[in-house]
């Protein structure tokens, strides 16, 4: 296999996607440049994901997602959290956009803020979060730094509920990618990112489809295959 192979391990991809009584609406909530954003609001475009994007909130003013909202037709509300006293006081305001704007499941597509009860209570299990590493491995900030510095062969993406520690929380689906020896961080993140605009859409309707099934655990999308 040559270092330039994007071979993979990577979920399959529902078949059918899961349907729902009605599309599932989802509050975005990104600081970065929105490339998980566009790959959901495609899906939903494509008719894959049966949802609804109400509200994308982000939290940096001049944070890229907030142009390609706008340009995909979305809702945008800017919370600053340099503007609130406590993460609680930050959260609250969150809390109160995504009910206004009739929320049932919190997408965190590159959020970089801690979350406190005063969100995940108010979503219970409906908080899912994507994480540039194969958690639990390498969690918190400088993912994909840290598995190069690691010397790890294999990385991914984990897509997760949100609970109060940090990257935790029960795993919905990952993809796995090879690490290669002339990799930088801007390469294999690429190369990850690739996977998470693949599994984010999937997740998110994997994770709904278990909801509506309370005896079952969030499934990671059936049994790893070779693509690539
Ligand atoms: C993703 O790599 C995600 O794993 C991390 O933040 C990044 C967001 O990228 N949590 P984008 O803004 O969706 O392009």
């Amino acid at each position: 296999m040559s270092p330039s192979s994007t071979a993979i391990l990577s979920p399959p991809l529902p078949t059918p996607w899961p349907r729902f009584a009605s599309p599932l609406k989802l509050g975005v909530m990104a600081s970065g440049k929105g490339s998980n954003l566009e790959a959901i609001a495609t899906a939903i475009q494509q008719g894959h994901l049966q949802a609804q994007i109400q509200v994308v909130i982000y939290n940096n003013p001049g944070a890229g997602v907030r142009t390609r909202a706008a340009q995909l037709g979305f809702p945008t509300v800017l919370l600053n959290h340099r503007h609130y006293p406590s993460r609680e006081a930050l959260d609250r305001a969150i809390v109160d956009t995504l009910q206004a704007h009739r929320v049932d499941w919190v997408i965190m597509a590159g959020w970089m803020r801690r979350v406190t009860p005063v969100l995940i209570d108010a979503f219970p299990r409906q908080v899912l979060n994507i994480h540039p590493s194969l958690l639990p491995s390498f969690p918190g900030v400088r993912a994909v730094e840290q598995a190069l510095a690691a010397g790890v062969k294999v990385s991914g993406c984990t897509v997760h509920q949100v609970e109060l520690v940090v990257d935790s929380g029960p795993v919905v689906m990952q993809a796995a990618v090879p690490v290669w020896p002339d990799d930088t961080p801007e390469i294999l993140q690429a190369r990850i990112q690739v996977q998470e605009h693949r599994i984010y859409p999937a997740a998110i309707a994997l994770a709904a489809e278990a909801a509506s099934q309370p005896s079952t655990r969030p499934s990671n999308g059936g049994q790893l295959t070779v693509d690539g």
